[in-house]
């Protein structure tokens, strides 16, 4: 038996994602094999595509989370059926292709009101963003809290998330319509970072004071900016570095006003399948009640892996952008 998968041979530009035919696998006791429905892309595989992180072994399938329909079930799996549509997210990569091997474990079962495509694009954003606001930094009434990239996927559901819990959101974001976009996400103000002197503005909004927290996935570009943003005894959650790695400080950097800095990564908090379903269950409560809606995607066929990487790379996704096998 075969499928169809990309497979990462060498690091480099997204011209590396190539359509191949490959063996696929069976379940062993405890696993369960998907036929994948659609895929989610994220900024992590272009990370591990251009050799970044340096976290999947090649020859390796990239892919960090998917939806899809259980095809066959291991020995001993309980709790799981055949036909069943579940989800995963998982560093144990093999997203891209057309089925994959899950530990039963790690299968989420899905709310039927969603359609797979805005799962596939959705769930990863969210359960990092109910990371960020619960975990990372605790956001409570009253506070103002930067987010960069604020019309992005993860930007969008942070802003929306930020303003249900009673906060003042600052979105950046590159280009007037994207800001029309973070407006409709939750941000109370919008700056054109590329345009304006984000630390300025915000101390202006802020009278002076700063923020209690800057989420920052942007990285080396805003970093300093976002340190300088921040109120005493202020966050800076630096959770990506979409416009490359930001460069070394010290401890003193932050004795300015007293601030924290975390570097939070969203495996670390699903590393044991209780975590996983308790962050699963925040996030279809906060879809239920309404607090963020799912992402409609650019959808792309699994042979056009590459094009996906290039519209993230030219920061011209929607949201999210998810592959079709
Ligand atoms: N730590 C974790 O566990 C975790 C989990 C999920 C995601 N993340 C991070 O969250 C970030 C956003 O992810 P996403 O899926 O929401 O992506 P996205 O929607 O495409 O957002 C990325 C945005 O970053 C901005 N950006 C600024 N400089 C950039 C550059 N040089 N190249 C590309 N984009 C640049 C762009 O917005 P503007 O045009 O408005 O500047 C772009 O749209 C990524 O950095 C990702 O790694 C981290």
């Amino acid at each position: 038996m075969t499928m169809q998968a990309i497979v990462l041979n060498d690091f480099g530009g997204p011209g590396v994602l190539k359509l191949s035919l490959t063996a696929r696998p069976a379940p062993g006791p405890g696993e369960i094999l998907l036929r994948h429905t659609a895929i989610g892309v994220n900024f992590h595989d272009c990370y591990v595509r251009s050799g970044l992180y340096r976290t999947l072994a090649l020859p390796g399938i990239p892919g960090i989370e998917a939806v899809g329909v259980i095809e066959a079930l291991g020995e001993g799996v309980t709790g799981l059926r055949l036909g069943q549509r579940v989800g995963w997210v998982s560093g144990r990569y093999g997203g891209y292709a057309t089925h994959r091997v899950l530990r039963a474990a790690e299968a989420i079962a899905l709310p039927d009101a969603i359609p797979d495509a805005e799962l596939a694009a959705t769930l990863m954003k969210a359960l990092t963003v109910s990371v960020l606001v619960s975990r990372a930094h605790r956001v409570t009434a009253g506070q103002t809290v930067l987010v960069h990239a604020a019309a992005g996927g993860v930007g969008q559901l942070l802003c929306s998330w930020c303003r249900h819990l009673g906060a003042t959101v600052i979105g950046t974001v590159g280009t007037r319509e994207k800001a029309a976009v973070a407006e409709r996400a939750g941000a109370h103000h919008t700056i054109l970072y590329r345009e304006e002197d984000f630390v300025a503005r915000v101390r202006q909004i802020t009278g002076g004071a700063g923020v209690a927290a800057a989420y920052d996935a942007v990285g080396k570009e805003t970093f300093r900016g976002s340190l300088d943003c921040l109120d005493f005894e202020g966050t800076l959650v630096n959770y990506g570095q979409a416009s490359g790695p930001v460069d070394p400080l010290t401890p003193s950097d932050l004795a300015v006003r007293s601030v924290s800095l975390v570097r939070p990564i969203v495996f670390h908090y699903i590393r044991s399948d209780d975590r996983l379903a308790a962050l699963s269950a925040q996030v279809f409560e906060a879809f239920r009640a309404g607090v963020i809606r799912p992402i409609t995607p650019l959808t792309l066929p699994l042979a056009d892996a590459a094009r996906a990487h290039e519209v993230l790379e030219a920061q011209r996704s929607p949201g999210g952008v998810v592959l079709l096998p």
